[in-house]
């Protein structure tokens, strides 16, 4: 089942799912080599005082990377969304309601927008409007259990114009504890035609498969589990292609990977930030691959402030694997 949004048909189901910190351009890159169909952006706040910090020119750089592109913009009113989606143009405009993140500049933004449907269906017809390429949802299925309101607020998109879902299965309420619901899920595909990707707590291809074929969702998309192991996207592909576990990804391979990605990061931030952003990456791979002494390795990298030293120790931590 291929998913289309406008005139893009994307080439697998497995998205990689918008995370502010982690799913930026040389993690996008990476994930886009792994096969991910589609990569979002970390959520922007397009709005013009927070323009040319040096926060947003990173979140705004999508140059060299393959279409299409998806930019999640974020925000709390019809008209600030909209004049951040004339100014984002890309290819695909993702409007951020799965954030559980209490405020955005001091207003409700993210999920707590799922409250209000007026405003939601505002915001979304403004959105659609101000800009002629695709315009997609990311929200979560209500915002308490009480309240799992996403099967409404999927018919309010559809009718807006919005081109894709993609829903995770908790509440605003739940943030990340218990365990993601696919059910709700089920009942926003239900309510309409357009293409609904899956999200929450899929972890391996035989789950990805599980939740395709329980909800009718036609694609997953993997956020915290690519942390430190972005080949699960490809192993999840080979897994809905084949039906069978992909063979295991070369130790060597890995650490070319791995290395790559910490040069791009250096490259892209400087070296200065780039050496304080790539820790959470070194400790998510560090553990991945070896789960007893990447802590200890990780305690000892996570001091280092210059560039090419963090390099050199985790070359020669890989190495000894
Ligand atoms: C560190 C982190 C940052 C996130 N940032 C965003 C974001 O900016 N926009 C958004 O819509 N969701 C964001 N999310 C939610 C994820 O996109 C995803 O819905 C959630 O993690 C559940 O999927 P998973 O179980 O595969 O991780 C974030 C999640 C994490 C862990």
């Amino acid at each position: 089942m291929s998913i289309q949004i406008g005139d893009y048909v994307l080439k697998s189901q497995v998205l990689l799912a918008p995370m502010a910190g982690t799913s930026d351009k040389p993690f996008r890159t990476l994930c886009r080599e792994q096969g991910a169909a589609l990569t979002t952006s970390e959520m922007v706040i397009i709005q013009k005082h927070l323009l040319n910090t040096s926060k947003s020119k990173h979140r705004l750089d999508f140059s060299g990377e393959p279409a299409p592109i998806s930019i999640q913009i974020a925000g709390s009113e019809a008209d600030e969304l909209a004049e951040s989606a004339r100014q984002a143009l890309t290819y695909i405009i993702d409007i951020n309601m799965g954030c559980p993140a209490k405020k955005v500049c001091n207003k409700a933004a993210g999920s707590a927008l799922m409250q209000d449907e007026d405003l939601v269906k505002d915001i979304l017809t403004s959105v659609v409007n101000a800009v002629d390429i695709p315009v997609t949802l990311k929200m979560r299925t209500g915002w308490n259990v009480s309240n799992k309101n996403a099967p409404i607020i999927a018919k309010i998109a559809q009718d807006a114009g919005i081109q894709m879902l993609s829903v995770h299965g908790r509440t605003r309420e739940d943030k990340y504890k218990g365990e993601a619901e696919y059910e709700t899920i089920k009942q926003v595909i239900d309510q309409v035609n357009i293409p609904v990707i899956a999200n929450g707590d899929i972890t391996s291809g035989k789950k990805a498969q599980q939740v395709l074929q329980y909800t009718g969702a036609n694609g997953v998309m993997i956020g915290r589990a690519t942390q430190g192991n972005p080949w699960i996207i490809h192993q999840i592909n080979h897994y809905l292609k084949t039906g069978k576990k992909a063979p295991n990804i070369p130790l060597n391979d890995k650490k070319q990977t791995i290395l790559k990605h910490i040069k791009q990061i250096h490259q892209f931030y400087g070296e200065n930030l780039g050496t304080q952003l790539a820790r959470k990456h070194i400790f998510w791979y560090a553990t991945h691959l070896d789960k007893k002494n990447g802590q200890t390795f990780w305690k000892k990298v996570n001091k280092i402030k210059d560039h090419a030293h963090q390099y050199q120790l985790l070359e020669e931590f890989l190495q000894q694997l």
